[in-house]
């Protein structure tokens, strides 16, 4: 008979899993171990990723899991710098908010060490974006990124190739099967790159609704408070705001037209719910890490921006990783799409809905995320929302402008997105935008 402490092979691991019987600890770190060894495949990682959408994972399973994700790359402690900080998004469609939270929560005093990830199924990704900005270096050496946090106060990388970089293999394969929406998954791969990253207070954006992996506010705020669990054994303060992803953040979806709409926001300008939650991302940070007193941290952040202290500290960052800093205020320094059809409303009334999850796959569709691991990301494929939930629209007034690579991509992404789209003859009621915030206390 099998000791109870023996970790299990890799295949009893996913008999059980995909019952949704438990196995222990130790049997989820053998597993991972044995996938990043080569002993178990890609496909048995695979099923095992399914069982989790389909069963859930357990504390325990996601705690294991986290750690073997941290333990397969170096871990950063960075508490000789001062207060450091940390930002990251569950994944949403024109989320560019970290694109624009982190530098004015670094003009606030925080040291922001930012290790990020790709784009997850329909929704995009700091790196993707971070690399639509000419010359940007996402995978720098880990003590160039130390230098730039204490000397600039702000760097941005992608975790991948030496912070949980069996994250970042993890991210290419659940992208491809359709493994994503597991509350366990997510907050293990999120908070592997936290950890590892070394940031002492991490602000997360728990994001709810159709174009979230959350469906509901009790499920984001249950991976809310287990990320925080999460994070607390290694000395790291988590706090979160919860927000809407009904529709798409902002007005712009795809990776250049998303830095130019973050730099729209740090110029003080920009839509007004991309600008509500980058200030409020700041503003936890901000806090968490104690360099603004509490409930001071959103006026504070306002004004990084409208004095423009945020803008000259994200021109710094961004040029001292090699990027050209003119993208926040320059359009005509992002690349830009060689196609763009505009899409007119097939009715009049008022824009009843704008599904945020089929917004965010006509733009991976396009080119702006990834259906599987060969494709590469097109920079400059997207969509600018020129109506959202509330506005009254006649028919054939633009809705929005498909960019693309070429015409027959323009014109299916113009179908595509249509479907996203519903017209009412009353207007609907406001989606409010932050519902809900929490976290450890100081
Ligand atoms: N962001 C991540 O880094 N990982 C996830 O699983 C989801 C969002």
């Amino acid at each position: 008979m099998r000791s109870s402490t023996a970790p299990l092979t890799p295949v009893e691991v996913l008999e059980l899993s995909v019952r949704g019987e438990p196995v222990g600890a130790a049997s989820v770190a053998a597993l991972v171990r044995a996938w990043l060894d080569g002993v178990a495949t890609d496909a048995q990682m695979g099923a095992w990723c399914a069982a989790a959408c389909a069963q859930g994972l357990g504390a325990g399973a996601t705690e294991a899991l986290t750690k073997a994700l941290v333990a397969s790359g170096d871990r950063l402690e960075l508490a000789t710098l001062g207060p450091t900080g940390d930002t990251h998004s569950t994944g949403g469609v024109g989320d560019s908010t970290t694109l624009a939270a982190a530098p004015i929560a670094a003009a606030l005093g925080v040291r922001i060490a930012k290790a990020s990830g790709r784009g997850l199924g329909h929704t995009g990704g700091t790196v993707d974006r971070l690399e639509a900005i000419p010359g940007y270096q996402v995978d720098l050496p880990l003590d160039r990124f130390v230098r730039q946090v204490r000397d600039v106060g702000i760097a941005v990388i992608g975790a991948g190739a030496r912070l949980a970089p069996a994250d970042a293999r993890l991210h290419v394969l659940r992208d491809e099967t359709g493994t994503v929406r597991s509350a366990g998954l997510i907050a293990a791969s999120i908070m592997s790159k936290k950890i590892a990253g070394g940031a002492g207070a991490i602000a997360l954006d728990v994001k709810v609704g159709d174009g979230a992996f959350f469906a509901s506010v009790e499920e984001a705020r249950g991976a809310a408070t287990a990320m925080a669990a999460l994070a607390r054994p290694w000395g790291r303060r988590v706090v979160w705001t919860i927000s809407s992803m009904e529709q798409p953040l902002g007005r712009r979806v795809g990776n250049a037209l998303e830095v130019r709409e973050a730099g729209e926001v740090l110029r003080g300008e920009g839509p007004p719910d991309l600008r509500e939650l980058a200030v409020r991302v700041a503003a936890d940070v901000a806090e968490a890490t104690g360099v603004i007193a509490p409930g001071e941290g959103e006026a504070r952040a306002a004004a990084a921006v409208s004095d423009g202290t945020a803008l000259a500290v994200a021109e710094r960052w961004v040029e001292a990783q090699e990027g050209d800093p003119a993208v926040w205020s320059d359009d005509g320094a992002l690349p830009a799409a060689p196609e763009r059809r505009v899409v007119g409303a097939p009715g009049g009334g008022w824009v009843s809905r704008l599904a945020a999850r089929r917004v965010g796959e006509t733009a991976r569709w396009l080119g702006a995320g990834r259906l599987h691991r060969h494709q590469t990301v097109d920079p400059v494929a997207g969509l600018e929302l020129l109506a959202k939930v509330g506005d009254r629209v006649e028919p054939g007034d633009p809705l929005a402008v498909v960019h693309a690579r070429d015409p027959a991509l323009a014109g299916r992404g113009a179908e595509l997105f249509l479907h996203a789209v519903e017209l009412a003859d009353a207007p609907p009621e406001p989606i409010p935008l932050i519902i809900d915030r929490g976290g450890d206390d100081a």
